[in-house]
């Protein structure tokens, strides 16, 4: 077993690392039980890596995308010419093993832009790009807690999440997540009720980890249990990530996000989107346009390698659904603060108003 690193206060636990050569990921099929690092020093472990979840969370698969490119160049160097066609074919199988997560494609180009100046110039980018990635999402958790704290109670708040938005999704802090820890360290939150999040369980096996880790107290509750603790008052607050930003405000995110938005809807609670501008799409007017991944039907008709179905069960299994603007309260990033729905209010209203 790999010993994890230590953290400081200002310089946290990194979740990707490049080491000589190779990219060093936390491997998160294998919390909470067990706390290991895989190292990938191909293109196609790198790949097998994104899409078996051993990395997830949409700024940290975008993040490992960036290094695969520079482990491409270093690998398609050769006497000092670097095969630029062969690390764009590299790059091209990276961007496209998960297409809902923006990041991924973003991260890759990006990386791209600099291939000219030869491989060390994509490695400095890569690592350029992890040290970012904690940077906004300090300013992005800051600018959310501050809203939380406005929006909500003056007491120890019941916070929901969705999956997992923590440091392993991230370079290291998080965003949603990390919002939550913030609202802990500043003595704001009572507790956090984590939806399992079916069918690979990352609230369950991650954010639980996480939350023990940074001593916040919580519960876990199966999906469906969440739109009745709103009925029940149980919930002050919803915070949730993001694997795509529209220009129009609507979000996608993992399976699940859409039925809290319409519950928080229903009960009044502020639902709080917290992600790094890298999740925007600039590309998309709406989500109507967004690619929703479908993975295997083994995910639904097996828990932990059991099955839970009649051998040959079909099943329907979206990896992330659409949650419209209108149903999001405010969407968070280090840059601005979106109010997708009163925006869309306010828009209406005055369309309503030209109509007349
Ligand atoms: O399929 P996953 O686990 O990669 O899905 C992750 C999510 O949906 C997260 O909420 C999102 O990527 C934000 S992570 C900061």
């Amino acid at each position: 077993m790999t010993p994890e690193p230590t953290a400081t206060a200002r310089s946290p636990r990194p979740s990707l690392q490049w080491s000589d050569g190779a990219v060093l990921v936390v491997d998160q099929r294998a919390l909470p039980h067990e706390y290991r690092q895989l190292r990938l020093e191909t293109v196609d472990q790198l790949v097998d890596a994104v899409r078996s979840l051993a990395v997830r969370g949409a700024p940290a698969i975008g993040l490992a995308g960036a290094l695969g490119v520079a482990m491409s160049a270093f690998r398609h160097t050769r006497t000092g010419r670097l095969d630029e066609s062969a690390v764009r074919a590299d790059a091209a199988r990276i961007a496209s093993a998960r297409p809902t997560a923006v990041n991924l494609a973003w991260a890759v180009e990006r990386v791209l832009g600099v291939l000219g100046g030869g491989a060390q110039a994509v490695l400095d980018e890569a690592l350029a790009m992890l040290d970012e990635d904690i940077a906004v999402n300090r300013a992005a958790i800051d600018q959310a807690a501050d809203l939380v704290l406005s929006l909500t109670p003056d007491r120890p708040l019941r916070i929901l999440t969705h999956c997992n938005t923590g440091r392993l999704a991230t370079a290291a802090l998080g965003t949603a997540l990390g919002t939550i820890v913030e609202l802990a360290e500043r003595g704001r939150v009572e507790e956090v009720l984590v939806d399992e999040t079916r069918p690979l369980l990352q609230g369950a096996r991650l954010t639980t980890w996480e939350l023990a880790e940074a001593g916040v107290p919580y519960r876990l509750c199966v999906d469906s249990a969440a739109p009745a603790a709103m009925a029940r008052g149980l919930v002050d607050v919803v915070l949730v990530g993001a694997d795509r930003i529209a220009v129009n405000g609507d979000v996608a995110n993992k399976i699940g996000t859409y039925g809290l938005s319409v519950a928080a809807a229903r009960h009044g609670i502020p639902f709080i989107v917290v992600a790094p501008e890298s999740t925007r799409d600039p590309a998309l007017p709406d989500g109507s346009g967004i690619v929703i991944e479908e993975r295997s039907a083994h995910e639904v008709t097996h828990v932990a390698g059991t099955a839970v179905a009649p051998a040959g069960a079909g099943a329907y299994n979206p990896a992330f659904d659409v949650t419209p603007g209108e149903l999001i309260t405010a969407v968070v990033t280090e840059k601005e603060t979106m109010r997708p729905a009163a925006t869309r209010q306010r828009l209406g209203t005055e369309l309503a108003r030209f109509s007349r």
